[in-house]
């Protein structure tokens, strides 16, 4: 069984400009030790996905629907005080995007990794405080032992990440979410940190969710990927078969917009037209408006999933076999452009 198995989930936010969409139906799983690259572009129900799994939605959005098994548990069905006192941050922790508006400016860094490693292990304080300089250490911090006493702003950018890094290791968790981590940051210190993210998984078997509108970063880190588009997942499958083998459109066109060292910047291909609202989105399927293959039947019928494999699936009405005409190829591949092994 997967660690974590999403199904049907939908989070809406009842704004005075009406009902947003942000996520409307997502389906994904997470294997232990595996990693789940979620990708679409900005406004495309990533961050809303992952933070509905923790119950972390302020209103006026609200889970409406689905189910979220971790581990053999369903979340959804947890109450706020039982989440927080038995998921999140121990089972489950969270690294975002801004490490500053996660750390305590007052506090040293150690004592607040400490503090977490206290909350929740028995661990007296001094015990706690070595824990801390130890998770420092396993993070790459340079003289863990001086640098714990330090306070945030002493930290750079990349430094601070990892800090954040260390205090989501603090309880073991089985899952980390990271929310678009290395955003922020300089190409250099990014590497060094999905570097990080692989050893602390090959050490601890941890799943770990990877929110990113980077495919680069993508193809460095993740086993497998869920493609978001307007609050819906487009297609998922293993990162191979979506980067050589791309079946929805939108992946297609994604996928050509992505660099490697056979397709240098000036092939880019961006994606034309912007994403709809949430609010009001297009019948039928919602990437028919800049879809350049779409058929009529598009803009009435909602495509379901279609299997390409077992774990390989696209929306797309242009598998289904009552639609005549070809699949749609709009990714025409050269040699070469895999993830470096
Ligand atoms: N508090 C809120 N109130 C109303 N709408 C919201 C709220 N938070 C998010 N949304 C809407 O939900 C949708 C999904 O937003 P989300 O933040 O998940 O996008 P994202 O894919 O993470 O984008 P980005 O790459 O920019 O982080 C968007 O239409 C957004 O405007
Ligand atoms: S269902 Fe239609 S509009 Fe949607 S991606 Fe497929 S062809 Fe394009
Ligand atoms: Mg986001």
């Amino acid at each position: 069984m997967s660690l974590l198995e999403v199904s049907d989930l939908r989070t809406y936010f009842y704004t005075e400009g009406g009902i947003v969409q942000a996520v409307d139906g997502v389906d994904f799983s997470v294997n232990a030790g595996e990693t789940l690259g979620i990708v679409g572009e900005s406004g495309a129900g990533k961050s809303v996905t992952v933070r509905s799994l923790l119950g972390l939605i302020d209103p006026p959005g609200t889970v409406v629907d689905g189910t979220i098994t971790f581990d053999g548990q369903d979340l959804h069905s947890l109450t706020e005080s039982e989440l927080r006192r038995e998921i999140r941050g121990s089972e489950i922790s969270f690294v975002f995007q801004d490490p500053m508006s996660a750390l305590n400016p007052v506090y040293t860094v150690g004592s607040q990794i400490a503090e977490v490693v206290e909350h929740h292990t028995d661990r007296t304080a001094t015990e706690a405080w070595d824990r801390a300089v130890e998770l420092l250490d396993d993070v790459g911090i340079p003289d863990a032992a001086v640098r714990a006493d330090q306070y945030p702003h002493e930290f750079s950018g990349g430094m601070r990440q990892r800090v954040l890094i260390a205090m989501a290791l603090s309880c073991n968790p089985k899952l980390i979410i990271a929310d678009e981590p290395t955003t922020a940051l300089d190409v250099t210190i990014q590497a060094q940190i999905l570097d990080l993210f692989e050893e602390i998984q090959d050490r601890y078997n941890t799943g770990l969710i990877y929110v990113t509108h980077d495919l680069g970063v993508v193809r460095e880190v993740c086993d497998r990927v869920a493609v978001m588009y307007l609050g819906e997942v487009v297609e998922r499958g293993r990162y191979e078969d979506l980067f050589n083998d791309p079946k929805h459109p939108y992946t297609q066109m994604l996928m050509r917009s992505v660099v490697t060292p056979d397709r240098p910047v000036s092939s880019l291909d961006p994606i034309e037209g912007a994403m709809p609202s949430a609010v009001d989105p297009p019948s039928g399927c919602r990437f028919r408006t800049r879809c350049p293959v779409a058929i009529d039947d598009c803009s009435t019928i909602e495509p379901p999933d279609y299997a390409v494999t077992s774990d390989h699936a696209a929306a797309c009405l242009l598998y289904d076999d009552d639609f005549a005409g070809d699949p749609p190829v709009l990714h025409e591949r050269t040699t070469g452009g895999g993830r470096d092994e």
